[in-house]
């Protein structure tokens, strides 16, 4: 009997299988020069330091960023959304965000409020998710925040933010945007966008191996403290954290092997072009959506219009828990989606959805119209049993 083929529609959480050249590039970086960069100073070190800028690089051109220094490398996006938002709030300042956040914005966010460091206005989204944008003008106006933190798609619903729209409202305050769902996906020019601080993953719809990310500041000069301090390889001699960028953000051996990794991620993406990418998606969200939506039992979340969506679709099922949806997917047809909260509590309870959650099917570049096919005759036999 033939092996049953895998359908992953999971990308929102990761992205599988990752091109082939990502793989090539990170067993490269092993096999080669995984030496310490811009440490040792022997010709392999110069040649891990050369990789790693190569990756600050194309990450710098990938987002139409002047100059590669202001591109800060991290573990994740939790861990720039983190940087971020412990690194610039001060004591007494005001943070304004929206209903829809994950948990790596909420949680910092949460923390800093109960331990009376800030003030937090939450604005409430619509139920597809969309941001009010009249409501964050209006908690700008009256709060004057120092931070103002939106995703620039929902997690759980894919909803799209208008981003120009949001840096008109933004006032005095910063404005970081929480870019796991877009970066690799939607194209995004940062030279005409008017973010402070953007964050984003390298493992999602960049390609890239788990564990690189990073933040992008606009100028380099925002009042940005460091999570962490420690061995940077230069100026040495000081006991003190340089003040320069990368490396004032970036201590201890950074992930050489990934982000190595994460430029041949960028590649495979350039390769498609973003617009090829974001047309491809579309069309098989519209496909899904038709579908879902013509199943009596199924209830469609989020906006339903592919032009104001990532290709994430959230739903639940009449009678159904969502668990009992996946587990079935997954167990009679190998289809892997996800299912339950999505780390995103606060978007749930926005959506009505809260606590059970919803099934969320997810796709990227490696699939076809086969797979969303295959996943709406396989909800048709689950539904039907
Ligand atoms: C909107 C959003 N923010 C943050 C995260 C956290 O991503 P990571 O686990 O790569 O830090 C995710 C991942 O699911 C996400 O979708």
């Amino acid at each position: 009997m033939e092996p049953r083929k895998t359908i992953y529609l999971d990308h929102a959480a990761t992205s599988f299988p990752k091109p082939e050249k990502v793989k090539q590039a990170v067993l490269d970086h092993f096999e080669r020069y995984s030496a310490s960069p811009g440490r040792s100073g022997h010709s392999m070190s110069l040649a891990a330091s050369r990789s790693l800028f190569d990756a600050r690089e194309t990450i710098a051109a990938f987002f139409h960023v002047d100059d590669s220094r202001k591109v800060i490398f991290t573990r994740n996006v939790t861990e720039s959304l983190n940087l971020a938002i412990y690194g610039m709030v001060r004591e007494g300042d005001h943070v304004v965000t929206t209903s829809m956040e994950h948990n790596s914005v909420m949680r910092p966010l949460r923390d800093l409020e109960a331990r009376g460091i800030i003030q937090l206005t939450v604005v409430s989204s619509s139920p597809e998710g969309l941001a009010d944008i009249q409501g964050l003008a209006r908690a700008v106006q009256s709060g004057n925040p120092r931070l103002l933190v939106v995703n620039h798609a929902s997690n759980v619903t894919g909803t799209l933010v208008d981003l120009k729209r949001i840096a008109e409202i933004k006032g005095s305050a910063y404005l970081l945007v929480d870019a796991a769902q877009t970066a690799g996906s939607i194209p995004i020019h940062l030279d005409s966008l008017d973010v402070d601080l953007f964050a984003f993953t390298g493992h999602k719809a960049l390609q890239g191996p788990q564990g690189t990310g990073g933040l992008i500041l606009k100028t380099g000069q925002e009042p940005l403290l460091p999570l962490m301090q420690g061995g940077t390889g230069s100026h040495s001699e000081f006991e003190q954290q340089p003040d320069f960028l990368p490396d004032r953000f970036e201590s201890g051996t950074p992930n050489g092997c990934g982000f190595a990794g994460l430029a041949a991620g960028i590649s495979a993406v350039e390769e498609w072009s973003i617009p090829a990418l974001r047309e491809h998606e579309k069309k098989m969200t519209e496909r899904l959506l038709e579908g879902l939506l013509s199943m009596d039992r199924i209830h469609v979340l989020g906006p339903r219009d592919p032009d104001k969506q990532t290709a994430v679709l959230s739903f639940q099922v009449d009678g159904i828990s969502p668990s009992d949806v996946g587990f079935q997917l997954d167990r009679e047809f190998g289809i892997c989606v996800r299912t339950g909260l999505h780390c995103a509590p606060a978007a749930h309870r926005t959506i009505g959805t809260f606590p059970q959650g919803t099934v969320r099917i997810s796709m990227g570049m490696t699939n076809s119209m086969a797979d969303v096919e295959a996943a709406l005759e396989a909800l048709e036999w689950i539904i039907s049993r």
